[in-house]
């Protein structure tokens, strides 16, 4: 991370007291803390109902942050930290808590005027927070700048996506939007495109004439974690698909940019979204797989079905693994399918991108006891496992002629090198008004456009699903989805393990 000081700002965390400010928002503003990238002055104002004092609330961000401080808590750090955390007892539907935040920004010198609202809050509050930033005032950059950080979901659908972009657009500028998909932040990530983009080793062969097909997989070994009341209405396709593997589809297939501004990249993924075929209602079947999971043993513990789980309907046909096949009918990619798969309760947690090259010519080996030479993949680990590794055919040492394979690996991180989280990344560029990370409306209205029919089928086809044991790669049918009897998922980053 090596990011300008910029000018202190005001951090107002709406939802401060929930899930996602415990797990990463306050953990990774103690890490900015630590590595001294929070501009002198700054302060983080939580916003909740509970009826606590700034004391109170300093020692739950302890409880918060201690569990996660890389290294252990250092307690200087925390004092420092401590000095920037302010709470304000508020509902965000009463005109009272705008009231108090602007009196706060517009007269008290401990405020910076700048100002970022995080809505680490449920989608549907999102609505009503921007209405009340508008109508209170607190959005007019009249002394400084207002940002406003939406969380994903952006929309569950592509008419929802668009009727809150327009209440958006109608209280916002779009420079004050940033649409926050974490998964950006990921250094992995954004390696793909220094990857791509850095070396000239790979730009020849970075197309339809060497790659037979990409495959992106982002699975989990956990549940639902007791989010029924979500999950039960997104499913696996909104919930992951439509956001993160797609944002992953685009860094692979992107064209390369005329810089790395926000924008040029911007567009870039956008004609990527553009390009991809859609998919006909009639095609649905054909470019999609659902499933949901049952009981199953997850490391050595047997756990529930998704109809066991606690607040799921027992007739629910929810999707807790979802498939895609996507073509993208541009010059570079004309005929290689992309093949996006998540789901949870899945063998092992892993986000990674594969890429199959094509199978070299067999006819040099005809004659030796090479029966069929492999083609080569290139392994983009994610995430636990972050790591380049380039898949080769070499020649078994030995008198035969015979090949195994081999990897070259390029490993992003040295064992030294600390991993640091997404939300440091992107808390940082809020402040410093990068949104480069951050989602323009178009990418996400691209990608509801293509994931659409297949939402609306499932919706309306409500009677049956597949279903797979927790614990394994989902069901076998999902190779009805690959376009050749050679094509596998591919499970594993290392060779021959498949
Ligand atoms: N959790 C994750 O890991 C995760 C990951 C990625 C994205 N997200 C997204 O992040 C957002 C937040 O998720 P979450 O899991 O953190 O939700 P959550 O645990 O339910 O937290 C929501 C917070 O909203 C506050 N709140 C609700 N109504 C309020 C009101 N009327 N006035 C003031 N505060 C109110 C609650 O605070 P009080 O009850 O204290 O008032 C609560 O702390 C969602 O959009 C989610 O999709 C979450």
């Amino acid at each position: 991370m090596s990011k300008q000081i910029v000018e202190p700002c005001t951090y107002v965390i709406f939802g401060a007291t929930g899930n996602l400010s415990r797990r990463k928002l306050m953990p990774a503003l103690y890490h900015l803390e630590e590595a001294q990238r929070l501009p002198h002055g700054t302060v983080i104002l939580a916003l909740s109902r509970r009826d606590w004092s700034r004391e109170t609330w300093i020692e739950e961000v302890r409880g918060m942050v201690s569990g996660q401080a890389r290294g252990g808590l250092d307690e200087a750090v925390f004092e420092r930290f401590a000095h920037r955390l302010q709470y304000l007892r508020a509902d965000l539907n009463e005109d009272s808590a705008y009231e108090q935040i602007r009196t706060l920004l517009d007269e008290d010198e401990a405020y910076p005027s700048n100002a970022a609202f995080y809505m680490a809050l449920r989608p549907a509050e999102f609505g009503v927070v921007v209405d009340k930033l508008k109508s209170s005032g607190i959005s007019r950059e009249e002394h400084g700048w207002r940002r406003v950080v939406i969380e994903k979901p952006f929309g569950y659908d592509l008419e929802s996506a668009q009727r809150l972009q327009k209440h958006l657009h109608h209280c916002l500028d779009e420079h004050q939007v940033y649409r926050i998909d974490h998964y950006l932040g990921k250094g992995t990530v954004q390696n793909i495109l220094v990857y791509r983009f850095a070396n000239v080793l790979m730009e020849p062969l970075w197309n339809r004439n060497y790659i037979d097909h990409v495959q992106i997989t982002h699975s989990e070994t956990i549940g639902i974690a007791g989010r029924a009341d979500y999950y039960d209405g997104a499913g696996a396709l909104r919930d992951m698909l439509q956001s993160h593997l797609m944002q992953l589809l685009t860094l692979v297939a992107m064209e390369p940019p005329p810089s790395m501004d926000a924008e040029s990249l911007r567009d870039e993924k956008v004609k990527v979204l553009k390009s991809i075929r859609p998919i006909t209602p009639s095609a649905v079947h054909a470019h999609s797989f659902r499933a949901q999971y049952t009981s199953g043993i997850i490391n050595g513990e047997k756990v529930k079905s998704y109809l066991e789980e606690d607040g799921v309907p027992p007739d629910s046909t929810t999707e807790t693994y979802a498939a895609l096949k996507l073509y993208i009918d541009n010059w570079r990619w004309r005929g290689v399918p992309f093949y996006l798969r998540t789901g949870k309760r899945m063998a092992e947690a892993k986000s990674a991108v594969s890429i199959r090259f094509k199978v070299p010519p067999q006819h040099l080996f005809r004659n030796t006891p090479v029966e069929r030479v492999k083609p080569d993949w290139l392994l983009l680990g994610i995430q636990p496992y972050e790591c380049v590794r380039l898949e080769m055919q070499v020649k078994e040492p030995g008198l035969e002629m015979k090949t195994r394979t081999t990897s070259l690996d390029a490993s992003l991180r040295r064992d030294d090198e600390a991993a640091y989280d997404a939300y440091e990344d992107l808390l940082l560029d809020v402040i410093e008004g990068d949104r480069t990370l951050f989602l323009r409306y178009d990418e996400v209205e691209w990608a509801w456009r293509v994931v659409d029919p297949v939402v609306r089928t499932w919706a309306t086809e409500r009677d049956f699903i597949h279903t797979y044991p927790a614990g394994t790669w989902g069901p076998q049918e999902t190779r009805r989805l690959f376009d050749k009897e050679d094509q596998f998922w591919r499970h594993s980053l290392l060779p021959d393990e498949d």
